[in-house]
């Protein structure tokens, strides 16, 4: 069977699993066709999100995570919220009106503290967007964290087939629950980021069909996808990388088939190759997320093997990026980049 890829969101389970599947061939016709779409919404413009490692004590024992809670060999820290108001000085001198606050779901971080945080960054710097990736909570923490000033948040759904949920996480999680923190953010007004790794162990073509079917229902802002890439210390040491070709056609599908939404090309992608994230941006991208994790603790942030962007200061990142994207055809912005959805 063809398959005609301008009618994509009209397409069955089985066209697209057909077109999930497909051989090399259709890859650079689906790259272009999701290029002139990303281009009719988004021009040539690429947004950076300056992101903040702020702690990678985590209560939770996600089997492909390198800060699961039961890796003893992860030296763990936590930033002050000094350090993290000094990386955003650093971050909104280079340019950046994005900040993401990420960390493990650490249990010393009160909802107390999180607002105190964000309202702190929330009063300096009023012309940036705030946006928390902590994980899941209650509908009333996120409520605080959002009164406080937050606009954002990302929660990663990991995927949306419960079986296979179920064999990347231990039995005290569940996609309901996750499924119901995404739409509890929503309801709450936040601009909500999803998405899922690629070629996470078990996963089958069935199951990223039903992440396709699950983001049509939530309709988030942002997705973020990235390869699985295993990590030494955790139960699936020995398993395969998602590969470059998957991700690649995984994000011009998402581009064609959510046109409005805000795309990164991660640092996942840049680490299984060495220019993974100038061909994310070609396949459909539109995002990077910049380090600011102060230097002393980058190595620390370790979700998985070989993580790039480790050693350089926040402003060789910011060069490193720009030339990247440069080099891709595309031009670095320095607003806050909302979705051009409404
Ligand atoms: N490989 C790739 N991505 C990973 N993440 C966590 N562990 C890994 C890994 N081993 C991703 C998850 C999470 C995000 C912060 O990092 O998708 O949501
Ligand atoms: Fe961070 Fe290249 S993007 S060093």
């Amino acid at each position: 069977m063809e398959l005609d890829i301008s009618r994509i969101k009209e397409f069955n389970d089985d066209e697209l699993k057909q077109l999930i599947e497909y051989d090399e061939s259709i890859n650079q016709d689906l790259i272009k066709a999701a290029d002139v779409v990303r281009r009719k919404y988004y021009d040539d413009k690429v947004f950076l999100r300056g992101l903040i490692e702020f702690t990678n004590y985590c209560r939770n024992d996600c089997y492909y995570c390198g800060i699961r809670c039961s890796n003893r060999n992860a030296t763990r820290y936590r930033l002050s919220k000094e350090e993290i108001l000094d990386a955003c000085e650093q971050g909104y001198e280079l340019g950046y009106r994005t900040f993401v606050l990420q960390g493990g779901e650490d249990v010393t971080f009160t909802d107390e503290k999180i607002c105190d945080i964000v309202s702190a960054i929330r009063s300096k710097y009023e012309d940036c967007a705030i946006t928390l990736s902590i994980g899941e909570k209650s509908k009333e923490s996120y409520k605080s964290y959002f009164d406080a000033g937050a606009n954002r948040y990302l929660l990663r759904h990991e995927t949306a087939d419960a079986s296979h949920y179920g064999k990347l996480h231990p039995e005290s999680m569940s996609l309901d629950n996750r499924k119901r923190c995404l739409y509890n953010l929503k309801e709450i007004g936040y601009q909500v980021g999803s998405g899922f790794m690629v070629g996470s162990p078990y996963q089958t073509t069935d199951s990223l069909v039903a992440d396709i079917r699950f983001l049509q229902d939530l309709e988030p802002d942002m997705i973020g996808i990235g390869p699985f890439i295993s990590h030494k210390d955790t139960p699936f040491r020995d398993k395969d990388n998602g590969s470059v070709e998957l991700i690649l056609r995984m994000i011009s599908i998402l581009r064609l088939m959510f046109p409005y939404v805000l795309l990164p090309s991660t640092t996942a992608l840049g680490t299984i190759s060495p220019t993974g994230r100038e061909l994310g941006l070609q396949a459909g991208a539109n995002v990077v997320m910049p380090n600011l994790t102060p230097v002393k603790y980058r190595t620390q942030y370790e979700l998985y093997d070989g993580k790039i962007c480790t050693g350089e200061e926040a402003a060789e990142c910011r060069g490193c990026l720009e030339k990247r994207i440069e080099s891709a055809g595309y031009r670095v912005v320095t607003d806050r980049g909302d979705v051009a959805k409404n």
